[in-house]
């Protein structure tokens, strides 16, 4: 039995969450992350497990063979994944299907993500989402004029769940000033065994801007603009474990990655995305939405 309370860096019982403290909050600052245990109760985690469920039922692989990998990153030349930033569309894991593409895997086995407007197209999810305490705890963290601008949920299956690369939120969610917030709620416990996140604590003081940027090209596709290509301090990270209904608050500029899942258990985990309205959001960024669905506050 795993005591979360025995690990190196502090964490916060948030079952009676009704506010960022003042040592959140300097924490926060410090370390780049904030580590909230029972922020959201097992019901709420096992209700949005059930909805994305019912959702990826309907979704058919046959007509949508989009693979997500952080390290290959093909989808990005995907109109489907293009298109995403207000949709909700699924995408594969790199080791379910075969060289033709067919599923070599069950379907319910065979997702990497789903994304990335769960928070505006799904009530269930968007009800989370929006909740009073996820509002509390963005302005408690520095956040001004929230947008609600990208959600995904991410499911790191057993034994072909793949590496994560060390990257910054913000190389894909870039404002100026940066302002990007990543909420990441484990829906079941996230361990070093199947996948949990690590970060490297003050990696986000050590730049004032992301390392690099994923932009969407004029005539399709996109390109990754190298701006400093000095690796990441890795031999600094630390795992952050996170048991059912921890979230942990990141800032855009944070460092972190994820190891494959080599074990028979899954790790879903459910991320939101925000930034201030009040910083420029590039239109060069990946992620776009049609004039007629602006990004949302809460
Ligand atoms: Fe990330």
């Amino acid at each position: 039995m795993r005591n979360w309370d025995k690990m190196t860096f502090q964490r916060f019982k948030a079952s009676t969450f009704e506010g960022v403290t003042p040592e959140m909050k300097s924490i926060f600052d410090r370390d780049g992350f904030l580590v909230l245990d029972q922020m959201v109760s097992a019901d709420d985690c096992d209700m949005l497990r059930h909805r994305m469920t019912e959702l990826a039922a309907d979704f058919n692989p046959a007509e949508h063979k989009t693979v997500f990998s952080s390290t290959s990153g093909r989808h990005g030349s995907e109109d489907y994944f293009l298109s995403s930033g207000h949709l909700i569309h699924f995408f594969l894991e790199e080791g379910a299907t075969d060289e033709n593409g067919t599923l070599i895997v069950p379907k319910e086995q065979a997702l990497n993500k789903v994304g990335h407007a769960l928070h505006d197209q799904d009530p269930v999810f968007s009800r989370l989402s929006r909740s009073h305490r996820f509002k509390s705890l963005a302005s408690g963290l520095g956040l001004t004029d929230a947008l609600l601008i990208q959600s995904m949920y991410i499911y790191k299956q057993p034994r072909i769940g793949g590496e994560v690369l060390c990257h910054q939120d913000a190389t894909y969610l870039s404002t100026e000033p940066e302002s990007c917030l990543a909420f990441w709620l484990a829906l079941e416990d996230a361990t070093e065994d199947n996948g949990c996140l690590w970060g490297i604590p003050g990696g986000h003081r050590n730049r004032l801007k992301p390392k690099s940027l994923f932009k969407r090209c004029q005539n399709g596709g996109t390109k990754t603009i190298i701006l400093d290509n000095s690796p990441f301090d890795e031999d600094a990270k630390i795992a952050i474990p996170a048991p059912k209904g921890t979230l942990i608050a990141f800032n855009g500029l944070f460092p972190h990655l994820s190891a494959a899942n080599h074990s028979d258990k899954s790790r879903h985990a459910y991320t939101l995305h925000l930034i201030s309205a009040q910083a420029d959001y590039p239109d060069d960024n990946w992620l776009q939405r049609p004039a007629a669905m602006p990004f949302k506050g809460f």
